[in-house]
């Protein structure tokens, strides 16, 4: 019977093989490599676009394509959103970046069939410290999630872990959009939840790879998706959103976070 459990709680999560690790891994540091290089063209006064369009190049001369391009109709190579966008802005040329935004950049790889899924906050000039702080403490709910991984823990672990401290913060997290399996598609089960019950959920096991990426808002945690687009996500209060990625890997004693090139992890 516990076997039966068991197997169907796991259904539909993909265990890598060592061959498919080393190649998400390669697609994940690009992923990472992307996030990193983007920030030396972000200054007041550029649009989203252009940024966009550096981040294709990037892709595409090493070896790599954007995998948001003409997923489900998205039109562009990542997605740039700014303020009180929590998710899946547009690049625009419209869209230009002035002296007080903060903006999360994503950005999703597919290499020799491969993908990597990482996102970060940027921003311009000088912020109050209240907006930094945001920024900080989703920063440190990615991690708490993240120090969450290791064989025979729960996912519903880690949404209690990133929830608990957003809320005692005062903040609100977004349960519209989650993190997901990610490795050998864009989107792999599991969901991974940023708002969960203590040892809910199916179980971790090595191999298993996935992102976290909880969207922490300042205000209430409802989101609207604009109906022109189809995609841009606000919140319903116009207040700031917060946003960190990293896809993960589930290691015999713990994790390793394939997307980190920083060597926090
Ligand atoms: N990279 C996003 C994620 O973290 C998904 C973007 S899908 C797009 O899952 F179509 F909006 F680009
Ligand atoms: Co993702
Ligand atoms: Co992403």
């Amino acid at each position: 019977m516990f076997f039966f459990v068991q197997n169907f709680e796991k259904m539909g999560i993909i265990i890598k093989t060592p061959e498919q690790i080393e190649g998400i891994r390669k697609s994940s540091q690009l992923a990472g490599n992307t996030l990193q290089m983007i920030n030396g063209f972000i200054k007041e006064g550029v649009s989203t676009e252009y940024l966009d369009n550096i981040i294709e190049e990037y892709m595409r001369d090493n070896g790599a394509i954007p995998a948001t391009l003409g997923y489900h109709g998205y039109p562009k190579s990542s997605c740039i959103s700014l303020n009180e966008v929590v998710c899946h802005g547009i690049p625009s040329p419209k869209t230009i970046l002035k002296e007080g935004d903060i903006f999360n950049i994503d950005v999703t790889t597919i290499l020799d069939s491969y993908y990597g899924d990482t996102s970060k906050m940027y921003w311009i000039g000088d912020i109050p410290q209240k907006t930094k702080q945001l920024i900080d403490d989703t920063y440190h709910s990615l991690n708490l999630g993240i120090q969450q991984i290791k064989p025979g823990n729960r996912f519903g672990n880690i949404g209690f872990a990133i929830s608990r401290f957003a809320k005692a913060k005062g903040y609100s997290v977004v349960y519209e959009f989650c993190g997901h399996g990610c490795g050998v598609d864009f989107h792999e089960e599991p969901q991974v939840e940023h708002i969960g019950r203590k040892n809910t959920g199916p179980v971790m096991q090595a191999g298993m790879t996935f992102t976290i990426e909880p969207m922490i808002n300042e205000g209430k945690s409802r989101t609207r998706v604009d109906k022109h687009d189809g995609w841009t996500a606000r919140t319903i209060d116009g207040k700031l959103s917060a946003q960190f990625e990293h896809t993960l890997l589930v290691t015999e004693t713990g994790f390793e976070a394939l997307t980190d090139v920083t060597g926090e992890y």
